[in-house]
């Protein structure tokens, strides 16, 4: 069976932790979008790793897939493998032939249009991966594939063709002075050295075929969402997402699974207690001043891959209804209860009013999203608590006020929770379902 994986919010919810808590079944973690944008921590006795492309499910010694519907960039890949080798893990690591390459120039033009658009203060605030102008490409079919670098010829001509239309975009229309980032010869050569590792290591699959071969030999799959649902390029607040599509009917697509494989499967949602955004865009309960700040460092809300302090809000509970239906949710994991402990009073944003009228989803425009005012509810705070008494005493040990908050989402999501996080690490969890089981 398969278990997926969605970050209900977004990004950073704790879905590598997740992971990490189900991953314990899981014969292969897979990647199904997204590149390395993402920051995924495991925690692990007091061990800590921070994954931005290698499947978290490695640091349990599983087979880590990144499907075709990645964007991947071979350095970061490479750069990983090695860390977690130099920490004495063995990562079985594999990508799918048909998954998009990011180039050293769809770094350099994620940049300078986040430049331009900073001028009228429309910028996204990207991590500055280049998965946007990959993405692009992708669609735009002239994008170098995963395959593509295992075969010297096709990679010319792939190259050839895409390489003179970036130099031009970059110094005709921003201006910018080409250099080895925009060079045929110089990609190539680079390229090629990839192809090689990858060949001599053996990483290359197709990824639907691979996939589906050990779920016919009754082998369990976790999909690992990266981002979150109001990042989704979809479902997200337009324009400010990522370029890919981190709900889960792109588990499907962006494995080569198809969609009842992944349908007869799990998708569980993973929320954080309150709500954390690393990048422009509405965000409606955000908070400012000495709460903000308590919660950011309470929380160590500051971002995995780029160090940004995160701005933080009340969660969002019309953003959570929107993601429990785009997506589907069978299961929960609410994180970062221990965040909130020890303030008096709690609360969340139950609905919107938008113009005189109340609304329980978000709306479809973001620019209506950034007019609604949220309609609060508010709860009792809980005590601080032992996180290690309460993994250990099970859900019944958490703070009466805790689980009244939990109780209230379960209903308004229609939604069990499988898991609650009350730390960082692995054993700082309360599992009341396995999804595998
Ligand atoms: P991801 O991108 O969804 O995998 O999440 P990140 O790793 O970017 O951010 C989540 C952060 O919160 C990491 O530092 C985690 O170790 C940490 N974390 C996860 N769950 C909990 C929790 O329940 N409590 C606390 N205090 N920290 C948590
Ligand atoms: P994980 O998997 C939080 C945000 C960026 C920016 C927008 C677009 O760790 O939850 P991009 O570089 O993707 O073009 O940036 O998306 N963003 C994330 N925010 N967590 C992430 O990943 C993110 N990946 C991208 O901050 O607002
Ligand atoms: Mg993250």
């Amino acid at each position: 069976m398969t278990v997926t994986i969605v970050g209900a919010q977004l990004g950073d919810e704790g879905k590598g932790g997740v992971v990490d808590i189900f991953g314990d079944a899981a014969d292969v973690v897979v990647r199904y979008q997204g590149g390395d944008n993402a920051g995924h921590t495991v925690v692990v006795g007091g061990e800590e790793y921070k994954l931005s492309l290698v499947p978290s499910g490695v640091i349990r010694g599983k087979t880590g897939v990144l499907g075709n519907g990645c964007v991947v960039n071979p350095e970061t890949l490479f750069e990983e493998i090695d860390a977690l080798r130099e920490r004495g893990l063995d990562p079985d690591v594999r990508v799918a032939r048909r998954a998009h390459v990011i180039l050293p120039y769809h770094r350099v033009l994620d940049g300078i249009e986040e430049e331009a658009k900073a001028d009228d203060d429309q910028e996204i605030g990207t991590t500055g991966r280049g998965i946007g102008p990959t993405y692009e490409d992708k669609v735009g079919r002239r994008g170098v594939r995963v395959g593509d670098l295992l075969d010297p010829d096709v990679l010319r001509d792939r190259l050839e063709y895409a390489v003179p239309q970036k130099r031009t975009l970059y110094e005709d229309v921003y201006g910018g002075d080409a250099g080895d980032e925009f060079d045929v010869d110089a990609i190539y050569e680079r390229c090629r050295e990839y192809g090689e590792r990858i060949s001599e290591e053996n990483m290359a699959v197709n990824a639907g075929e691979y996939l589906a071969d050990r779920v016919d030999a009754g082998e369990e799959l976790m999909l690992e969402g990266a981002q979150g649902t109001s990042l989704d390029i979809d479902h997200g607040d337009y324009p400010f997402v990522t370029s890919s599509n981190p709900t889960a009917g792109y588990a499907a697509t962006g494995t080569g699974l198809g969609p009842t494989v992944i349908g007869q499967g799990e998708v569980v949602g993973i929320v954080k207690a309150y709500l954390s955004r690393v990048g422009s865009g509405p965000m409606p309960t955000e908070l400012d001043g000495d709460l903000a700040e308590y919660i950011r460092d309470e929380g160590g809300e500051y971002g995995t891959v780029t160090g940004r302090p995160r701005r933080v809000g009340w969660l969002d509970v019309p953003m959570l209804r929107h993601a429990a239906r785009a997506n589907g949710f069978t299961g929960l994991a609410i994180n970062h209860l221990d965040v909130l402990a020890g303030l008096d009073e709690l609360k969340v944003g139950h609905a919107y009013e938008l113009d005189g009228e109340e609304l329980l989803a978000t709306p479809a425009s973001t620019e209506r999203w950034s007019e609604c005012e949220p309609v609060f509810r508010s709860f009792d705070g809980w005590e601080e608590f032992d996180p290690q008494a309460v993994a250990d005493g099970g859900y019944d040990a958490l703070p009466a006020a805790a689980r009244e908050y939990v109780e209230y989402l379960e209903d308004e999501l229609d939604t069990p929770t499988y898991v609650l996080g009350v730390g960082p690490g692995r054993e700082e969890t309360v599992v009341r379902q396995d999804p595998f089981e």
